[in-house]
């Protein structure tokens, strides 16, 4: 029996590496899904076309995460198409990695809107119209809570800014049984962090498991914190790295 039968996903980010994964995976449990894209206009159609049956739709809707009016339409349009709004996943996300002298201002403005203005009006805008008992989950990073080398400090205050955004609202909706998590993924193999390279041989020296986790890894615990099972679990943030914090 698939867990999330007649629920309606929203996903952002949904055309490749963890995203694209999430999508599946609801889907596969059983949940209508519509997620948004931003340049892999032909990924995305593939992708909602593949995983599209009979009983399940899914779609593809361009959306920049960057640009609050496009997210908030976004979802408006999927609710119109769905009728429901169940689970959102805020999984959109970019990183620029420089060190100080060179980051921009431009990098530093894009960084917190499609990281956090993105994630806040997603929020904002599914939450009117979620049902009761729905789920909020955001894609988060273990750079909220350590740096661990340089470079990495517009990226890891954004997502420090999705924690603290997650427990604020878990307050707000936890009134109407919404639930509102962020799950903080170690490194995981995908374009933003390849698991073959200089440095991701240096990361994997710090791990526990010593090892990339797969996109899998995540949306597995996507599919538990969206189901029943997860009820009792708000406000927090869910580290899975491989001991990368250990
Ligand atoms: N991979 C890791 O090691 C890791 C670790 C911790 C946290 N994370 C977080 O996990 C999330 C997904 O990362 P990933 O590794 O899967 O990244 P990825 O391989 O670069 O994929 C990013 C996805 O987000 C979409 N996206 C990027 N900018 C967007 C925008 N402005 N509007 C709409 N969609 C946008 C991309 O869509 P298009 O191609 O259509 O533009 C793509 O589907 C991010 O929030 C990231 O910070 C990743």
């Amino acid at each position: 029996m698939e867990s999330l039968n007649n629920k309606v996903a929203f996903v952002t980010g949904g055309s490749r590496g963890i995203g694209k994964e999430i999508v599946r995976k609801l889907a596969s449990e059983g949940a209508a899904v519509a997620f948004t894209y931003n340049n892999s206009e032909e990924i995305a159609n593939i992708l909602a076309k593949e995983l599209s049956t009979p009983n399940v739709k899914v779609i593809a809707i361009k959306a920049d995460n960057g640009d609050a009016q496009s997210i908030a339409s976004a979802i408006k349009k999927a609710y119109e198409s769905f009728g429901r709004l169940d689970i959102l996943v805020n999984n959109a996300g970019i990183a620029v990695l420089e060190t100080l002298p060179n980051i921009t201002l431009d990098d530093f403005d894009r960084t917190i809107a499609v990281n956090v203005k993105g994630v806040f009006v997603a929020m904002q805008t599914g939450a009117e119209l979620m049902s009761e008992g729905g789920r909020i989950i955001n894609i988060g990073s273990t750079a909220a809570d350590k740096n661990g080398f340089p470079g990495t400090s517009i990226y890891a205050m954004s997502k420090a800014a999705v924690a603290a955004l997650t427990r604020g609202v878990a307050r707000d909706l936890g009134p109407r049984g919404i639930t509102v998590n962020t799950i903080q993924p170690g490194p995981i193999a995908t374009d933003m962090n390849p698991e073959n390279s200089d440095f991701a041989n240096m990361l994997k020296t710090t791990m526990a498991l010593g090892h990339y986790g797969t996109t899998a890894d995540i949306s597995e615990l996507v599919a538990f914190l969206a189901s029943p099972a997860s009820k009792f679990i708000t406000g927090t943030s869910i580290n899975i790295d491989g001991g990368l914090s250990s």
